[in-house]
């Protein structure tokens, strides 16, 4: 998994692919590297690091390797130790074929064993390295297009691939089957990358290969062929996509940025979706007779977005009475699928591009089911594959633990459940107006708490809370989906294993973990009852002398008593308690994570968009 770029035209390639691997960046930063036939000795020339992309920058310096046909790549790893030998590109035994691939070649083992029984010399351990053995071996006995023709029948499993090489000068090759690559088209020049925003602002025009597609891309034209050998004659759309960058703005980190862009995001959010010309459903591909008669809703998505999916089922289930089920997308995908009629399913991700999730989508629409998917990234492969989509205005979320995309999700996902239950006739108008007001009264208050907290959290807690190298985090019923999430953040940035429980299960089992070196942190609810039944679970954290921390509410004083350190946060209504503790939550683990001194913004073995499943 994986960025690639490519560039062929009339300027030399390096700074245009070397500005694109900084923007696809967020789909891997274990090793990076850089290819092209170079211009004045037409050989081909390769630089690999091992590392985030400026160990890259810096092998570069002082090379004057360059050339007007080049490839690059950001590796996430998936076959082979991170290691400079692992780095893409890759090439083949005579060093005159170079290969940057986005997937897994399943059989690469077979072909691998094939391979090396006629003698090819394989440098590496990834399963990348086969395409390059393979072209180098069919182009000796066939044309270009007839030697891609030839391994795409070779290759299983999804793949999105760039090659260059000395006995095809002039060319891109870029085939395409499962992952995404598109081409952005130029003047006298063209652009191959796994994501448009690695040319955004140089060109406009672009091409989203379709599935199982082989692409030779020359500098002043374009020739494309289905896995058959068909020639396919596309129009190029104009996608406006901008990379809007703008840095850190003066924060130590991206996440820190982030966390503090929550309110403008939910308000943009919530306004995208309230001003939505013919409202909702259009725009989700269904009628609202459709709406009216939807019966279940299930929702798909990992990582930070299946936790947000599992706070909005409560949405779905309490304000629009709509029976909704919460999926994991890796799972979804081979678990037997049963349709059913007046039912929706709906994706969240805040890339629109992560594999599991993708591939369920086109698993749902090949039953013939409706999809739809909840996006950051209007020009993301599951906005073009669903058959209808909402947007989330987060803005670009660079740091790889998402969290503005998390709090934005929420905010469609309520203003979505009102809008069903006003179509189902459960709610008037105003009622769905008023869930507009709440959310912005969240958004504040989700502010509000980190500028309460900052200082002390960053002077006295977070040192504390370091020197622990486990925790257990608790919630119920809504805030159990809420603390699986508070959990996540915390692996991921800080390192720290974290374990979240249903704060009701604690008793069947995990209460033996209860010790001094293992705090607890309890988010609660504003759901009376639910409340009635964290005191208990907080008691008998004390009754065995846990070290207990508590996310509550202002006025909840019995749970704050009963605590070693309670953070509380103003009242909202209550099914936006998660989203009003999101920003004390989610900024405490950023400063545990930083008073460790860990590489907040790409934290290791991760990547922000996963598109292998
Ligand atoms: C990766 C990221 C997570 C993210 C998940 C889903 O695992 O590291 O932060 O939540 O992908 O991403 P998506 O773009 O689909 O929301």
């Amino acid at each position: 998994m994986c960025g690639v770029v490519g560039y062929v035209g009339k300027n030399l390639s390096r700074s245009y692919v070397m500005q694109g691997l900084a923007r696809l960046e967020y789909r891997g930063y274990d090793s990076a590297g850089f290819a092209c036939l170079d211009e004045k000795t037409e050989k081909l020339g390769c630089i690999r690091a091992e590392g985030q992309l400026v160990n890259l920058v810096k092998a570069l310096e002082g090379q004057p390797l360059d050339g007007s046909v080049g490839i690059g790549h950001t590796r996430w790893s998936t076959h082979g130790v991170v290691a400079e030998r692992n780095a893409h590109p890759h090439v083949d035994c005579l060093k005159k074929i170079s290969v940057v691939h986005n997937g897994i070649i399943e059989n690469y083992q077979l072909l691998k064993e094939q391979l090396s029984k006629e003698n090819h010399l394989f440098r590496s351990e990834t399963d990348t390295e086969v395409i390059a053995h393979l072209i180098e071996k069919a182009i000796s006995q066939q044309g270009l297009l007839q030697a891609m023709l030839t391994i795409v029948k070779q290759l299983q499993g999804a793949y999105a691939f760039g090659c260059i090489g000395e006995p095809f000068k002039d060319t891109v090759v870029a085939v395409r089957k499962g992952s995404p690559l598109c081409i952005g088209i130029g003047d006298k020049e063209m652009f191959v990358a796994s994501d448009v925003l690695a040319f955004a602002g140089l060109t406009d025009q672009v091409i989203y290969l379709p599935d199982e597609t082989i692409a030779l891309v020359h500098a002043g034209f374009l020739e494309l062929y289905d896995f058959e050998g068909k020639q396919l004659f596309l129009v190029p759309q104009r996608v406006a996509v901008s990379w809007a960058n703008d840095g850190k703005n003066g924060y130590e980190h991206f996440m820190l940025k982030e966390i503090f862009e929550q309110k403008t995001g939910i308000q943009a959010t919530v306004s995208w979706l309230r001003e939505l010309e013919n409202g909702p459903w259009e725009h989700l591909g269904m009628t609202e007779t459709q709406a009216q008669e939807l019966e279940s809703l299930t929702l798909v998505g990992c990582g930070t977005s299946w936790h947000a999916a599992r706070i909005g089922q409560f949405f779905f289930e309490s304000i629009a009475k709509v029976r909704t089920s919460v999926v994991l997308a890796s799972e979804f995908r081979y678990m037997p699928f049963l349709p059913t009629g007046h039912s929706l399913y709906m994706a969240l991700s805040q890339s629109g591009e992560t594999a599991d999730t993708l591939e369920c989508l086109r698993m749902v629409k090949g039953h013939g089911c409706p999809t739809a998917v909840l996006t950051n990234v209007a020009s993301s492969s599951m906005v073009r594959e669903s058959d209808g989509y909402l947007l989330t205005k987060a803005g670009q979320e660079i740091s790889v633990a998402s969290t503005k995309a998390f709090s934005t999700q929420l905010a469609g996902l309520y203003w979505l459940a009102h809008e069903l239950a006003y179509q189902k006739g459960l709610i008037d108008r105003q009622a769905v107006e008023q869930a507009y007001d709440q959310l912005l009264v969240a958004a504040e208050i989700l502010e509000d708490s980190i500028t309460r907290y900052r200082e002390i959290i960053t002077q006295r807690y977070a040192p504390y809370y370091a020197q622990f190298d486990k925790a257990i985090f608790l919630g119920r019923s809504i805030s159990y989906p809420f603390c699986l999430e508070a959990a996540l953040k915390l692996k991921e940035i800080s390192y720290i294993f974290a374990q979240s429980y249903p704060a009701g299960e604690l008793k069947h089992g995990p209460i033996a973990l209860i010790a001094p070196d293992t705090p607890l942190f309890l988010f609660s609810t504003l759901e009376p009852v639910i409340y009635q039944k964290i005191l208990s679970n907080a008691q008998e954290i004390k009754a065995r002398h846990g070290h207990l921390v508590v996310f509550a509410f202002e006025g909840q004083d019995e749970l704050c008593q009963l605590a070693d350190l309670a953070f509380t946060v103003k009242p909202v209504a209550p099914l936006l308690a998660p989203l009003a503790m999101t920003g004390l939550m989610q900024f405490f683990v950023y400063a545990i994570a930083d008073a460790l001194g860990r590489p907040i913004d790409k934290p290791r073995h991760l990547a922000k968009s996963v598109t292998v499943e």
